[in-house]
């Protein structure tokens, strides 16, 4: 349980929950961790804690540096549990610590926490806190990913503490972006943004703007790899991911009963390949939604298909659905498709779904039992004369 140094002074006293695999729906075959933070100054500071399952570890790393009842500040970037799960077991020890926090920080810990012994110090954007000889400034970065979310940065270290933003959900025994796979660090980071961030990026492009002035040499994220060798990599990705720019490539989602509805599906994929557009076909069956969507973050056309089952749509093909709606993907082609027997409702409902999401349509596609090849040549034609007005 030894703490890792980021600097001199500053050290990762987190932990690692290698047994992770389901966040709130969120598909976390990598595990986890729970980044906390300690600076060694005239007051030391905590930022960030861990889940209550993992309070001890963090408090045996936490004291082979200190005396954790010495620990003058608790900074609370963000309220949701993972981070703040701790602070009513770590405020029985460091009793006189003072809780720094956002305004709405401030409510959700005493929502949450029903505490009104806690000293809290309320900070804003450009608030600026002396801890001996060094000192920490604070951005207020609501929404990402709660209202009361904030980034700490260590001026004189150039450490950004950024809690949700940048993180991923990586379990492992090296903490740094040089010490891991930089490929799987940045796909965990893609699904992370696109499962946790992307409803909002609008805030995120305001969160770049007030941390550019920065002289950011480290983020120091609240789960996964702290990134030190590829801090522009990551910080460009962001920028990408929060502008809705997408690649010109196709993603076939679907699910199918008796396979009519994988024909179309499998002729929808001829017709991209053919016009050059790259695809990815996805079963429902055989995927997780938190992965799927972790590839619509940077796909143009997203084509959902399924048959009707009960005058609906299928239940897996109708959750995802509902969960790519909550996570209000920008500037996407959509198109509906499916086979049916009698009823032939699912297709209109995926359409309107999309519809609702805000993609612009191509015309749905609705096969009444099994398509033959008759039919599936006119699907062809179809497509194709829809791609070439793209
Ligand atoms: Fe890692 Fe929004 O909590």
């Amino acid at each position: 349980m030894n703490p890792i140094k980021l600097k001199e002074g500053i050290y990762w006293v987190g932990e690692v929950d290698w047994e992770l695999r389901n966040f709130h729906g969120y598909s976390t075959q990598r595990g986890s961790t729970y980044n906390a933070y300690l600076i060694l100054d005239e007051k030391i500071t905590l930022i960030d804690s861990v889940r209550p399952y993992l309070y001890d570890k963090m408090m045996q790393r936490l004291s082979s540096l200190i005396n954790p009842a010495d620990i003058h500040y608790i900074i609370s970037n963000h309220v949701e549990m993972d981070h703040s799960g701790s602070l009513p077991l770590l405020t029985r020890t460091a009793k006189n610590a003072t809780i720094i926090t956002s305004p709405h920080g401030q409510k959700g810990l005493l929502a949450h926490y029903k505490r009104n012994d806690w000293n809290f110090k309320v900070v804003k954007t450009d608030e600026t806190i002396a801890l001996g000889k060094k000192n920490i400034k604070f951005v207020l970065t609501p929404l990402i990913h709660w209202p009361d979310n904030m980034m700490s940065f260590l001026i004189e270290d150039g450490i950004l503490f950024s809690n949700d933003a940048f993180g991923q959900h990586i379990a492992s025994s090296e903490r740094f972006d040089d010490e891991y796979p930089l490929g799987i660090i940045i796909d965990e980071a893609e699904k992370y943004y696109a499962n946790i961030v992307l409803p909002y990026s609008s805030q995120v492009q305001k969160a770049m703007d007030l941390v550019s002035p920065l002289r950011v040499d480290m983020i120091a994220p609240g789960h996964g790899i702290v990134w030190r060798s590829h801090v522009k990599t990551i910080v460009e990705e962001y920028k990408k991911w929060a502008s809705n720019r997408v690649d010109n490539k196709c993603l076939i989602i679907y699910d199918t009963m008796w396979k009519s509805t994988e024909k179309i599906a499998n002729v929808l994929q001829e017709i991209f390949e053919s016009h050059g557009i790259p695809v990815k076909m996805t079963n429902l069956r055989n995927s997780h939604i938190s992965d799927i969507v972790a590839d619509v973050l940077t796909t143009r056309f997203i084509c959902v298909g399924s048959p009707t089952l009960n005058s609906n749509m299928l239940p897996t093909v109708a959750g995802f659905l509902t969960y790519l709606k909550g996570l209000s993907p920008k500037n996407r082609i959509g198109l509906a498709f499916g086979s049916y027997g009698w009823g032939g409702q699912a297709v209109g409902h995926v359409e309107d779904t999309l519809k609702e999401c805000g993609f612009e349509m191509m015309e749905s596609i609705k096969i009444q039992y099994v398509p033959d090849e008759t039919q599936l040549q006119e699907i062809t034609n179809k497509v194709k004369q829809d791609l070439l007005k793209r």
